[in-house]
């Protein structure tokens, strides 16, 4: 039998971006195909290590075009797809949701026709903990597999809209599906628009560091390894058509994240600035993993050692983000923030 061949989708963004390289590693007896489109947030810059190893491929193209997805699928006879490609950041769907709607909803269902059509063994769907809407402050109350579905934003309303289509996939054609619904994510090459990243870049340039409202709204960090771990280990060992939450219990309000890593740098808390609030800005958001921990899974990092080891990373490689801050980055600074 020949190698087993992965589609790992989004494979040049942040999460996508750690996980071919997790795989790459770990698996030579896997084939990983990375398809990407490269939009903004996409860089393959960062594969520098893997891109020459023998069990790497990159394809260039747009998971919403049907007619090159199926060619490529009918071609390359996949056995797993992972499925990571999005727009994936909530300030740009609340400025231009049209482009979420066409990648996040239509192109997973370009994908889902595709491995139907050639019967894969699975595809896992990777969605968030944000279609479940927000909690309240109350720290007894966790989003379980069973919370009902209540997006706020048009970023998460068009993951809960694919993760509806994915599962009916399963129950319509019996397609061997997982959704996989993880919590914030921070760790190396996360883009500078998301706050962790964000906030690093600019106090290491002395800018002020936006924090929407009073800065209370709680956000529950995984360090992106652990979400590679969780993913593979829902790849291999995930019951078919069952949803599982990823979560490492630890809960931060924005605003203590700001101030560790402002502490961290040695800078002052002036840096911060209380800027309007986002709009349909959830509150809190918390995992509970109990589903996935007993599938077998064993998170690695707490939030107070990954975030050192996040902000080192950020300060040894500075040459792969600064490129990011470009004009077009300037631009979409400009537009959703009235700072320098
Ligand atoms: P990202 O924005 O860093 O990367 C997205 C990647 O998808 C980029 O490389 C981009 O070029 C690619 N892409 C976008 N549109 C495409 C298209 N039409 N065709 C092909 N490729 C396309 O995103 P991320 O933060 O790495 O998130 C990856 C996935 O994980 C998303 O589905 C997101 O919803 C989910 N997720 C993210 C987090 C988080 O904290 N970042 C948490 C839970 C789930
Ligand atoms: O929960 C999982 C989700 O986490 C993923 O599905 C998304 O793809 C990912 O982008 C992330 O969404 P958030 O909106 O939670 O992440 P973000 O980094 O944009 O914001 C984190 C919190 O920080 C949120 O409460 C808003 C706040 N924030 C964000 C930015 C960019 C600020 O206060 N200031 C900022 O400038």
């Amino acid at each position: 039998m020949g190698k087993k061949k992965i589609l790992v989708t989004g494979g040049a963004g942040f999460i996508g971006g750690n996980f071919v390289q997790y795989m790459v590693n770990k698996y030579p007896q896997y084939d990983i195909y990375n398809l990407d489109l490269l939009t903004y947030a996409g860089d393959l810059t960062k594969h520098i290590d893997i891109e020459t190893k023998e069990n790497y491929r990159f394809v260039k193209a747009d998971i919403a075009d049907r007619d090159t997805i199926n060619v490529l699928f009918e071609k390359e006879q996949f056995d797993y797809v992972i499925h990571f490609a999005a727009e994936s950041h909530v300030d740009r769907s609340i400025t231009d949701p049209g482009v979420f709607v066409k990648t996040n909803v239509l192109g997973t269902q370009v994908l889902l026709d595709a491995s139907r059509k050639i019967n894969v063994t699975k595809f896992v769907h990777v969605s968030t903990d944000e279609v479940y809407g927000e909690l309240d402050f109350d720290p007894t109350t966790f989003f379980t597999e069973e919370t009902p579905i209540n997006p706020s934003s048009p970023y998460s309303a068009s993951k809960a809209s694919s993760d509806l289509i994915v599962h009916s996939y399963f129950e319509t054609y019996d397609l061997p599906i997982n959704i996989t619904r993880c919590s914030n994510n921070y760790g190396p090459y996360h883009f500078p628009e998301k706050l962790i990243p964000l906030t690093i870049s600019r106090v290491l340039n002395n800018q002020k560091v936006p924090v929407y409202g009073d800065g209370k709204n709680v956000r529950d960090w995984l360090h992106v390894i652990d979400h590679c771990s969780a993913i593979d280990l829902v790849l291999h060992e995930g019951v078919k058509g069952e949803v599982y939450n990823i979560g490492g219990h630890n809960e931060r309000t924005n605003l203590e994240v700001v101030k560790t890593i402002i502490k961290h740098l040695n800078k002052s808390e002036n840096l911060i600035e209380f800027v309007d609030d986002r709009l349909g800005h959830d509150k809190r958001y918390a995992i509970d993993p109990t589903k996935l921990e007993k599938l077998g899974w064993i998170p690695k990092y707490n939030f107070d050692s990954g975030i050192i080891d996040t902000i080192n990373w950020y300060l040894d490689n500075f040459e792969w983000w600064e490129k990011i801050l470009s004009a077009d980055y300037q631009n979409y600074f400009k537009k959703q923030y009235n700072l320098n």
